[in-house]
């Protein structure tokens, strides 16, 4: 802001910001008044609505470096060549809570990455976790209402919870993930992140991969037990956020070393669990994970509101040789960011410093709306036109891919071992016995304030089918608190 006097948004200067102005001393307010009006009205309309889920976030900038050749499976731009740079916005999150809630809580964390590219923009929007609750976007707004609060108590219900997981056995596996030590991450620079669907990559050859992406924290995995949140999210709800910024500000620059999973096509159809499949894992003894890069967060947002609250991300943000995969999760989260941010952010949301493209520019035909600023002046706004306006460009950023069948709402195509529960009882039988026991307290802590011995019964089944032990453990740990 400039130096002078403080003035109206119209730029007058203002004399008196302490007293409204009134009619004689002890008098009743004046309408022409405008200062009083205008502070008041800006006032009431600072508040956007948060986002759906996911509001409660925090944002840095960073850099993110390609740290071996990757060409022969992605004609990405960004991607082309060992050392190579590309600056970056990176927004954590938690996904329940409303924006004023506490950072330390057990949830997953939202990871979401823009990379601005030379050919656009390009979001990696995942997560702290591999894997989902659910494999279907239709299934989503209902799981959602199950973890916000109910509509008559006001209040988030166990009962919901376990009603919707219970009924949900592909949830299995994501929920002994979240009820472990890796559901409270002690920061937001202590977790590892994962795109979790698969997408797809293609060679400037047309050849087809599809990939899964994780970033390793290289600060090492870090996580609270629920004692230990339950002080700091009463103590310090912003736990997180300022962990990062103070971070930062004292140039500790936390980062992630970038790895891939690497699928070729021809392998999907005939794998033995369905490969777009959300609640399931690629194990790393079929697809290890290849080092491909580094990504360094340095550098804190100047306003929160304007770069972090504003920010946009959307799975539908792809560069050429990169696309979707047909996982039914990704093809409607497709749809709905894009729908949040018009609802949420406004029609030129896109045109935000934190979200136009950096390193290109936007050239559409796209003009007007709520606070268009004019920036494409007196171009032409259709095509084709005849005054050297921007033209398509014929090559897909994605290859196509063969379908076949009848429409309908169809389960995704089943393979051999599409089973819900094998995954939850190997990370099971994988964690230490320490985290077996947290784990089973966790569970059983969340499972004991449900109020119906049906759901109660159905949820712990769930587990027993992923671990024989497991399910007795949790049985004789939740009957022990409801005494
Ligand atoms: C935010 C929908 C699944 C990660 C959001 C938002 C919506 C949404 C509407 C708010 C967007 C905004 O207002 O800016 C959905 C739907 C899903 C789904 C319909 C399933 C069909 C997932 C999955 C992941 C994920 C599987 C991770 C792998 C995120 C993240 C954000 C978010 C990180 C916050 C982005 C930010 O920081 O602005 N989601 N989501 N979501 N979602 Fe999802």
């Amino acid at each position: 802001m400039g130096q002078g006097p403080l003035t109206t948004e119209a730029g007058a200067p203002v004399a008196d910001n302490q007293n409204s102005e009134t009619a004689g001393v002890g008098g009743p307010g004046l309408v022409q008044d405008q200062l009083l009006h205008e502070k008041l009205a800006h006032f009431n309309r600072e508040r956007i609505p948060e986002r759906v889920v996911h509001a409660r976030g925090a944002g840095a900038y960073g850099t993110f470096t390609v740290t071996a050749d990757v060409t022969r499976y992605t004609r990405a731009a960004f991607l082309s060549e060992v050392g190579k740079q590309t600056e970056t916005f990176l927004r954590f999150s938690t996904v329940a809570g409303s924006l004023g809630s506490a950072d330390a809580v057990r949830d997953l964390r939202g990871f979401a990455v823009k990379f601005y590219t030379e050919d656009g923009n390009y979001d990696l929007v995942g997560n702290n976790t591999p894997v989902f609750f659910i494999k279907d976007a239709i299934k989503f707004p209902d799981f959602i209402h199950t973890q916000k609060r109910d509509p008559y108590t006001g209040s988030r219900e166990a009962d919901n919870v376990w009603d919707f997981w219970s009924l949900s056995p592909e949830s299995t596996h994501q929920v002994t993930w979240l009820f472990g030590d890796r559901g409270i991450p002690a920061s937001y620079r202590h977790m590892d992140g994962f795109g979790t669907h698969a997408f797809q990559w293609n060679n400037e050859a047309g050849e087809v991969f599809w990939v899964k992406y994780r970033f390793k924290t290289d600060q090492g995995i870090r996580c609270l037990t629920q004692a230990d949140a339950d002080r700091l999210a009463g103590a310090d709800p912003d736990s997180h956020q300022r962990d990062l910024r103070e971070a930062l500000e004292r140039g500790e620059y936390p980062a992630w070393t970038l790895c891939v999973q690497i699928m070729p096509a021809a392998e999907a159809p005939d794998y033995r669990f369905n490969p777009f499949d959300v609640t399931k894992v690629w194990p790393h003894a079929d697809y290890p994970l290849i080092e491909i890069g580094r990504l360094e967060l340095n550098r804190n947002p100047d306003n929160i509101f304007a770069e972090v609250e504003q920010s946009i991300f959307t799975p539908a943000h792809f560069v050429p040789g990169i696309g979707p995969s047909p996982d039914k999760m990704l093809q409607g989260r497709l749809f709905a960011y894009g729908d949040a941010h018009r609802y949420r952010a406004g029609i030129n949301a896109d045109n935000l410093p934190v979200n136009r493209p950096h390193a290109t520019e936007a050239r559409t035909h796209s003009r007007d709306g709520l606070l268009y600023d004019g920036r494409h002046r007196g171009a032409k706004n259709y095509e084709p036109n005849s005054f050297g306006g921007p033209s398509q460009t014929d090559r897909p950023l994605w290859q196509p891919t063969t379908v076949s069948g009848t429409t309908g709402r169809h389960e995704a195509p089943s393979h051999g071992d599409d089973d819900d529960f094998v995954q939850a009882g190997n990370l099971y039988r994988l964690i230490s016995d320490g985290e077996k026991d947290r784990l089973i307290q966790n569970l059983a802590g969340s499972i004991s304030q449900v109020s119906r011995d049906d759901i109660i019964e159905r949820a712990i089944n769930n587990f027993r089918q992923a671990d024989g032990t497991f399910g007795e453990r949790l049985e004789a740990a939740v009957k022990a608190l409801r005494g």
